[in-house]
């Protein structure tokens, strides 16, 4: 479940993103915890769905300070995130409609995604916003 908790790896120089980041880990291994216990469709589609809901509030505070800031990725990086959305409301609408079954596959998929996203796309931004003055 390590694998699940926030590092300071993941540190992207931001308190409040790293905050985020954090808690965007916990939400995730809620739907891990769900899994492993083997808990009912309902179950882990309600853990899912906190996820997403989390994700995108996440996602976009992140967009609104790094284009009120003019980043000059901001569309790459605006894009890398609603690919990411799209697919994990994909995910929830498959279980929904009994498309899937490997569970544990969809939880390291979003893994990886969040911890390589904050490691190599997040921190991109980090030298840019301090320059801005945020911390
Ligand atoms: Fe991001």
């Amino acid at each position: 479940m390590s694998q699940f908790v926030w590092d300071e790896k993941y540190d992207v120089g931001i308190k409040h993103f790293n905050n985020q980041h954090k808690q965007l880990l916990d939400a995730l291994r809620d739907v891990y915890k769900a899994m492993e216990n083997k808990e009912d469709k309902a179950a882990i589609a309600t853990v899912l769905n906190n996820l997403i809901k989390y994700a995108k509030e996440h996602l976009t505070q992140e967009e609104t300070c790094l284009k009120e800031n003019k980043y000059p990725d901001f569309e790459n990086h605006k894009k890398l995130h609603e690919v990411f959305i799209s697919k994990i409301i994909q995910f929830y609408e498959d279980l929904k409609n009994d498309k899937f079954t490997i569970h544990f596959e969809i939880a390291i998929f979003i893994k990886n995604w969040i911890t390589n996203h904050i490691m190599i796309i997040d921190k991109q931004y980090t030298e840019f916003l301090h320059s801005k003055g945020i911390y």
